[in-house]
């Protein structure tokens, strides 16, 4: 028997750095994910160039509203809420999407949610693995925010344990990946390469495991050592002519990272006497990060949930999947003169 979900129907519109998604769900169920990347735009310039990504938003978003819409088989007149991410990322961007949310939500008569993105990496496992667990401890790891959190209910507020106090767990990859030759964006790239690779080849520091810095900084990460340790050791091979091992590097970098995100995700959902671990953001499509985590955590007793590579880069599937528990829960819509906030803190889910 198929159940059918009776859930409110969403739309989700997501703009904050360079993918215009829109995602479409009803309830729990995802309908449609459409997404038109920017991302071949940036690759000369090694990263996300904000007036471009702008740009490509605004010409990207009739169009993959349009698909999303085609593709779930309603029409926007059906829908119950619009939901867009509102912050944090970058503001012209982000403008982007609060425009058209608005405009739509207001042509159409619908509420209006302003979500704050990271909630919507947290929220998105839903439409993979069902109602989240509260609490859960959630990593969110991604090429902008690098984050430990407890999630109560992710309509109401997260709890920040840590974060990052340099660069994000993908802006290392990415750098790292420029430094070993490989292309832009550079973590699938890291994580195919390292497969050929033996992570014991160098022992890279692991950032902020020290007694002394676990005393300050016991949930928090830093990943520019770690970054700039890899750059000395390739050139040190490059000076004495000797070939870079570019597997071995890669798996040996990804190992250094991977170590320090599970080891302190336990380390917290431990010390919080939680059970669930939640992995999101585009980082969490790292294979060894998943087998790793999985691995770790059995052992004590934890169940991870990561969703499935799709939906933990950026999409407005997760957008909508937080619009929806927000409806679903009765939580007050945004006000129509609602800002794009490039800053929004992970405390404020609706702005
Ligand atoms: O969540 P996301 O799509 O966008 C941001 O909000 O930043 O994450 C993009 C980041 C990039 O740094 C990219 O290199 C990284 O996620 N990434 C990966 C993998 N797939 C994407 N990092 C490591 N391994 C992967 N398989
Ligand atoms: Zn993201």
């Amino acid at each position: 028997m198929t159940t059918v979900d009776d859930g409110p129907l969403v739309l989700g519109i997501e703009t904050s750095c360079d993918e215009t998604g829109v995602g479409i769900v009803r309830g729990r169920t995802l309908l449609a994910d459409a997404v038109a990347s920017s991302v071949d735009e940036h690759a000369r310039f090694g990263g996300v160039v904000p007036e471009v990504a702008s740009r490509a938003h605004l010409e990207a978003m009739v169009p993959t509203l349009e698909r999303a819409a085609e593709t779930a088989g309603v029409r926007l007149d059906d829908v119950d809420a619009v939901a867009v991410t509102s912050g944090p990322g970058l503001a012209g961007a982000l403008l982007v999407g609060v425009a058209a949310a608005k405009a739509l939500a207001l042509g159409l008569g619908k509420p209006l949610y302003g979500v704050n993105h990271l909630a919507g990496h947290v929220a998105v496992d839903q439409l993979e693995h069902g109602p989240l667990p509260e609490p859960c401890l959630a990593l969110l790891v991604s090429g902008g925010h690098s984050s430990l959190l407890e999630v109560e209910d992710v309509t109401v507020g997260v709890e920040p344990l840590g974060a990052t106090i340099d660069d994000a767990a993908g802006e290392a990859f990415d750098k790292v990946a420029r430094l070993l030759g490989l292309p832009f964006p550079g973590g699938p790239h890291v994580d195919r390469v390292a497969r050929d690779g033996d992570a014991a080849y160098v022992e890279f520091p692991r950032g902020l495991t020290s007694r002394r810095d676990l005393e300050r900084h016991r949930f928090d990460f830093s990943f520019s050592g770690l970054k700039t340790a890899v750059a000395r050791w390739v050139e040190a091979r490059e000076r004495a002519g000797e070939p870079v091992p570019v597997a071995d590097v890669a798996a040996s970098f990804q190992e250094a990272v991977c170590d320090v995100l599970v080891r302190k995700a336990l380390d917290a959902a431990t010390d919080r006497g939680i059970d669930h671990l939640l992995i999101g953001g585009g980082v969490a499509a790292n294979s060894r990060l998943r087998a790793m985590a999985e691995e770790r955590a059995a052992r004590l007793g934890i169940r991870v949930r990561v969703p499935r590579p799709g939906l933990c880069t950026d999409n407005g599937a997760m957008i909508a999947a937080l619009g929806s528990e927000l409806v679903a829960r009765g939580r007050e819509p945004s006000a129509l003169d609602l800002p794009a906030d490039s800053s929004q803190p992970i405390t404020t889910v609706v702005a």
